[in-house]
C-alpha cells in the first residue's frame, strides 16, 4: 500500500498521457480544463488502493480509476449548469467559461469516453466495469433527480435524504472500490465487501460536504 499522495500522482501522471488535444477545440478543451482542474481524486485512488487490497499491481486498475474520475467530472460539469453555479474548485465553471451548450456536449463526450476505457481490459473484465458502471451511472441520475425534486420541498424526511446522497454520491464511490477488486480478480464476496465500505464512506463522505456547504466558512471550502 502507498501513500494517498503517490496514488493521486500517479493518477495524475497517466491523466497528462491521456489527454487529447485533438479538433475541435471547443469540445476537447473544456474536457482538459475540468479534468486538470484539480480534486481531491478520492475516488480513482480508491479504486487503486482497492485493488493493491486484494493483491493486484495497482497500475493495471488505472484504466477503470480514470474512468470513475473522468465520470465524475462529467456529472460535475452538468450538475454545475443545472445548479447555475460559476465557481469549482475556486475556478471558473466550464459553462462560466464557455457556454451552456459546450458543457452539455463536452459532459457528453466525457461520458463517452469514460466508458471507452474498459476497452483496455480483456472481455471478462470489461463486461464486469461495464455493467457496474451502467448500473451507478443511472443511480446517480436517479439520486441527482431526488436532489432537485426536494429543493422545492420543505417536508424531506431524514430517510428521503439518505437514498438521495446514497444514489448522487455514495454509490459512486462504493463503485469505485469495487472496480478496483474486480480488476484484482477479488472473489464476489471480497467485491461486494469493499463495495459496502466504498459505499458507507460515501455517506459519510456526502454527510460532511452538505454539512460544510450549510455552515462552513465558504473562505475555507475549496470545491464550492
Ligand atoms: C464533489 O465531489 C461533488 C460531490 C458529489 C460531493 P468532491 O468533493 O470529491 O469533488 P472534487 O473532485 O474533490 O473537487
Ligand atoms: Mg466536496
Amino acid at each position: 500500500m502507498q501513500t494517498t499522495e503517490n496514488y493521486q500522482n500517479e493518477l495524475i501522471a497517466y491523466l497528462d498521457s491521456f489527454t487529447k488535444t485533438g479538433e475541435p477545440k471547443n469540445l476537447y478543451e473544456p474536457v482538459n480544463y475540468i479534468l486538470k482542474l484539480g480534486g481531491k481524486r478520492l475516488r480513482p485512488v480508491l479504486t487503486l488502493m482497492s485493488a493493491e487490497i486484494f493483491d493486484c499491481d495497482y497500475k493495471k486498475a488505472l484504466d477503470a480509476a480514470l474512468s470513475i474520475e473522468v465520470f465524475h467530472n462529467f456529472s460535475l460539469v452538468h450538475d454545475d449548469i443545472m445548479d447555475a453555479a460559476p465557481i469549482r474548485r475556486g475556478k471558473q465553471t466550464v459553462h462560466e467559461k464557455w457556454d451552456v451548450n459546450t458543457g452539455i456536449l463536452s459532459g457528453d463526450a466525457m461520458l463517452i469516453m469514460a466508458y471507452q476505457l474498459f476497452e483496455n481490459y480483456e472481455p471478462q473484465k470489461f463486461q464486469a466495469l461495464a455493467k457496474l458502471f451502467s448500473k451507478t451511472a443511472l443511480e446517480v441520475c436517479e439520486g441527482q433527480q431526488y436532489d432537485v425534486d426536494f429543493e422545492v420541498r420543505d417536508d424531506v424526511t431524514i430517510p428521503e435524504y439518505l437514498k438521495m446522497i446514497e444514489y448522487k454520491t455514495a454509490v459512486l464511490v462504493g463503485a469505485a472500490m469495487k472496480m478496483g477488486a474486480i480488476v484484482a480478480s477479488a472473489s464476489e464476496r471480497d467485491q461486494n465487501s469493499i463495495y459496502e465500505f466504498g459505499r458507507l464512506l460515501g455517506i459519510a463522505f456526502q454527510l460532511q460536504d452538505d454539512y460544510l456547504d450549510a455552515f462552513g466558512d465558504p473562505k475555507r471550502l475549496g470545491n464550492k
